[in-house]
């Protein structure tokens, strides 16, 4: 039995244009489990991001609820939130979202020094990851001086700084080029064989093998929900997925 780490109930999300209300997550129930490589793939608009941002707690439920393991995120109030997503999720962005006039070093301890004091370790375990994440070299450098595929691997160092539960993923590779984007995806493979639980967004068949569940999301509710078996490799999967994909709307 696989141990959930993230479930959502009754979930619904709506935005509001003027006084129109656009429903964008409707009555979603969803189970995510500890160690799985979770892909969510979907049409554009039809709520991927908005999912991930709910299921992270960056974006506030308008009803329904979210359990971080035992912790109901649907009744804490927004401070409550920050401190619980500090220490549970590592999100990277699309677009990096570093702060432009900080180091990368600086960079990857921020979420590190809002959680622990013990700075000479923090800088330690900053410097171990910069380096698997083959960027040390970069580490007195500003966001601003190095390419988009050094960036990322700067964001993902600063996703698993605190050892988060679950590391968030919208669209990592989707201002990289192929290259960079074969990096970013081998980090986070290397990151689910450790046994990080992972959940991924993107519109990118290759990129969704190196999952192991794929959720197809649909008008804001998952359609389907496909688990590769074990035994196939990437090219096997690829295979399965495309067979998968041509039955919907894609
Ligand atoms: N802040 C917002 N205000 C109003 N509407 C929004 C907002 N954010 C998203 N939406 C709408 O919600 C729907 C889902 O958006 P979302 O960004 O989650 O889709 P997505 O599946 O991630 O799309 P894409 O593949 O293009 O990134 C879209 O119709 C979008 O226009
Ligand atoms: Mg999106």
């Amino acid at each position: 039995m696989q141990e959930p780490i993230i479930q959502a109930k009754k979930l619904h999300k709506s935005y509001f244009t003027g006084k129109t209300e656009v429903p964008v997550i409707n009555n979603l129930d969803l189970t995510l489990y500890k160690g799985d490589f979770t892909v969510i793939m979907g049409s554009s608009g039809s709520g991927k991001s908005t999912l991930l941002y709910l299921l992270s707690g960056l974006e506030i439920t308008t009803s329904g609820e979210i359990w971080l393991e035992d912790k109901p995120v649907h009744s804490m109030d927004e401070k409550l939130i920050t401190l619980l997503r500090r220490e549970y999720i590592g999100f990277v962005f699309q677009d990096f979202n570093l702060v432009p006039n900080l180091t990368f070093l600086e960079n990857i301890l921020i979420p590190a020094y809002l959680v622990k004091n013990d700075r000479k370790a923090l800088r330690n375990r900053a410097k171990e990851l910069m380096k698997k994440v083959e960027i040390l070299e970069l580490a007195d450098r500003l966001p601003s001086e190095v390419s988009g595929g050094q960036q990322q691997r700067c964001s993902m160092a600063r996703a698993v700084i605190n050892n988060p539960r679950v590391v968030m993923a919208d669209e990592p590779t989707g201002n990289l080029n192929s290259s960079s984007s074969q990096a970013v995806l081998d980090i986070l493979t290397d990151l689910y064989k450790e046994g990080q639980s992972i959940v991924m967004v993107t519109h990118d068949i290759r990129s969704a093998c190196r999952g192991n569940r794929i959720i197809f999301l649909k008008d804001g509710q998952i359609e389907d929900d496909l688990r590769f078996d074990t035994s196939l490799n990437l090219e096997e999967k690829e295979v399965q997925l495309l067979q998968w994909l041509a039955k919907k709307d894609w």
